[in-house]
């Protein structure tokens, strides 16, 4: 059986909801048809007319974010449930920029995933180390942690439709890229924690997403690496051109991949 993929684009804060419809109607006819799965996380503001226009294609809107309470007194934040009935099917969750801008911890992406899984949300939650802390040897202690915070004591029906995205914060928006062989590495450590988390029945079908400056030109390769689902792209989604050509480069099939029982050192939360 030949595994999906997964392409998502995510606009950060660009694009008003006029502009969003505009996109949505040029970028349906390029991708109908293509076997990856479209997503595209819009901001706030934008996914109800976006998810209208989008309504007959086959692209999924979802957000960037949300608040980890059902609703409540809390100024300016919005709820799953809100975005649940605005039209958003997934929603990113500890995007770098959340993390390292806005300063979300682990703890508090364990809490937003949940309460998206109770709201019927699908969770694609963004995990990726620093350039410092590549320098200094972190990588797989940062990847750990985050997979460990994030899985453990998801509720198991959650995990049909949860997503991982790998994405180096270096890499995002800079240009710069891991070699295809670090890019395969790193996703297959990460399908090796999620398998002692979750067991390797699970890791075997957790889609893992790569993102940072994912282009046309590095999409195909990046796809075609055993460990990658698909791919996440910023920047580079904001061009209708530029996102549909990803898309038509990642559409291919792959086959099932096994997890092989690995020991990994746990760490402690
Ligand atoms: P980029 O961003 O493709 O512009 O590097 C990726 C992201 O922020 O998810």
């Amino acid at each position: 059986m030949a595994r999906k993929l997964y392409v998502i684009g995510n606009w950060k804060m660009y694009k008003t909801s006029r502009e969003a419809s505009a996109y949505i109607e040029a970028l349906a006819p390029l991708v109908e048809g293509e076997s990856a799965c479209v997503y595209l996380a819009v901001p706030f503001t934008s996914i109800a007319s976006a998810s209208a226009c989008a309504k007959e294609t086959n692209i999924v809107i979802g957000a960037q974010n949300m608040n980890d309470a059902r609703e409540g007194a809390f100024t300016g934040e919005i709820a799953g449930l809100m975005l649940k009935e605005a039209g958003a099917g997934f929603v990113l969750l500890g995007h770098s920029e959340r993390r390292h801008i806005f300063g979300e911890s682990n703890e508090l992406i364990h809490k937003k995933i949940l309460r998206a899984v109770r709201d019927d949300i699908q969770p694609v939650v963004c995990i990726g180390e620093t350039a410092l802390q590549r320098k200094s040897d972190q990588t797989q202690k940062v990847i750990e942690e985050q997979l460990v915070s994030a899985l453990e004591a998801v509720p198991k029906e959650a995990l049909d439709s949860l997503m991982i995205a790998y994405e180096p914060v270096w890499a995002i928006g800079t240009g710069k890229v891991p070699t295809l062989h670090q890019i395969q590495e790193i996703h297959h450590f990460c399908r090796q924690c999620i398998a002692q988390i979750l067991g390797a029945r699970k890791a075997s079908k957790i889609p893992i997403l790569y993102g940072g400056s994912v282009k046309p030109e590095n999409a195909a390769d990046i796809v075609a690496l055993d460990d990658v689902d698909g791919l996440l792209a910023g920047g580079a989604s904001l061009n209708v051109e530029a996102f549909s050509a990803i898309i038509r480069n990642a559409s291919k099939e792959k086959t099932p991949k096994k997890v092989r029982k690995t020991t990994i050192k746990r760490v402690k939360k």
